[in-house]
């Protein structure tokens, strides 16, 4: 540089001194430009806040207002899909792919307050309740299936078989326990001689009309931490036999009629089937 810059005349450490030039333009120009748009802004929009009141703006800005106004038109496409759910069946609604993701969005928050309670945040699972994220049904996974699930409720029945005075002894239900433990209770004679066959079909995979559950493929239904003990259980005390005070208690409450509207209910069937175990 030829011309030296002026300086203040500070020096400070011997060798650092203020100089007096002007900022670069850059600079000048934002601290301009911030300051008209503070100007345009208080012009416009609510700013200043006086004693009891404040600066308005001439837009008549409030966040209230612009809350109504996206509510309204959030209300607008609602209503554009709300309004063909009545008159359609479950099946109609999930085959059209725009309005079942619309009822999948608004059913999220009905299958939070109504079922998650049970059936684990998402239908993942809790202890004794099933899981409705997975392809493993008690009643099945096609779309009215599912629907007639949650309108009327399901209450399954299996009478207890074993303990004193029973079907089975002791040694009886350890076998049938042990084989079912390990997938093989269909080659076990007293599954067919005890009518354990009867409800859970010859090839033991359980009938979906009554939703007895699949003796076969390992995935529980009453899970237990030691399962075998489990499965003892099961048997002796059996499920919802009002016979038994130590029963298994299993029920899926209705929820057609008073609890939930025809609306909401196929809201959920499309959620639920949405899951991913949908069939
Ligand atoms: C009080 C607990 C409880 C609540 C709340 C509940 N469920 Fe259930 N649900 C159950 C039980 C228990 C079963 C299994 C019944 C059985 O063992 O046969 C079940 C079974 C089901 C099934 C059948 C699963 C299959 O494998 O076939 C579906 C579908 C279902 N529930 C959906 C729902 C939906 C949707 C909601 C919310 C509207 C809901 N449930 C609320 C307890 C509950
Ligand atoms: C009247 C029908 C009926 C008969 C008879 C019956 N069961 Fe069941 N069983 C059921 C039903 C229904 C369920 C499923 C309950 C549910 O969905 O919560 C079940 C569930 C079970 C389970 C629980 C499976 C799991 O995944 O946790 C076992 C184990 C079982 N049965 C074994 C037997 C054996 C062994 C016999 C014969 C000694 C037998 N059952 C006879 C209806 C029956």
């Amino acid at each position: 540089m030829s011309d030296k810059i002026e300086t203040t005349g500070h020096l400070w450490d011997e060798n650092l001194a203020e100089l007096t030039n002007q900022p670069p333009g850059w600079w000048m120009l934002g601290l301009y430009s911030s300051l008209a748009f503070m100007i345009i802004y208080a012009i416009l929009y609510p700013t200043i806040p006086l004693v009891t009141t404040y600066t308005k703006g001439i837009m008549g800005w409030t966040a209230v207002k612009e809350y109504k106004q996206d509510l309204a038109s959030l209300d607008e496409i609602r209503s554009k899909y709300e309004a063909q759910l009545p008159s359609k069946s479950v099946a109609e609604i999930l085959a059209d792919e725009d309005l079942s993701q619309y009822v999948v969005r608004s059913a999220k928050v009905l299958f939070g307050d109504n079922c998650a309670a049970c059936h684990g945040t998402g239908g993942a699972g809790n202890p004794s309740y099933p899981v409705l994220v997975d392809d493993d049904w008690l009643y099945g996974g096609a779309i009215d299936i599912i629907h007639q699930s949650i309108t009327n409720g399901r209450k399954p029945m299996m009478p207890r078989m074993g303990m004193a005075g029973q079907e089975l002894t002791e040694a009886e239900v350890d076998t049938l326990a042990n084989t079912i433990h390990n997938g093989t209770v269909v080659s076990e004679p007293l599954y067919t001689s005890k009518g354990c066959v009867g409800c859970h079909t010859p090839q033991g995979t359980g009938m979906q009309a009554i939703g007895s559950a699949d003796l076969t493929d390992k995935i529980w239904r009453f899970a237990a931490e030691d399962q075998l003990d489990g499965i003892k259980y099961t048997i002796n005390h059996g499920v919802n036999d009002p016979s038994d005070p130590k029963t298994r208690n299993a029920e899926m409450p209705k929820f057609g009629g008073t609890k939930l509207s025809d609306t909401d209910i196929k809201k959920l069937a499309v959620y639920v089937h949405k899951l991913g175990g949908g069939q």
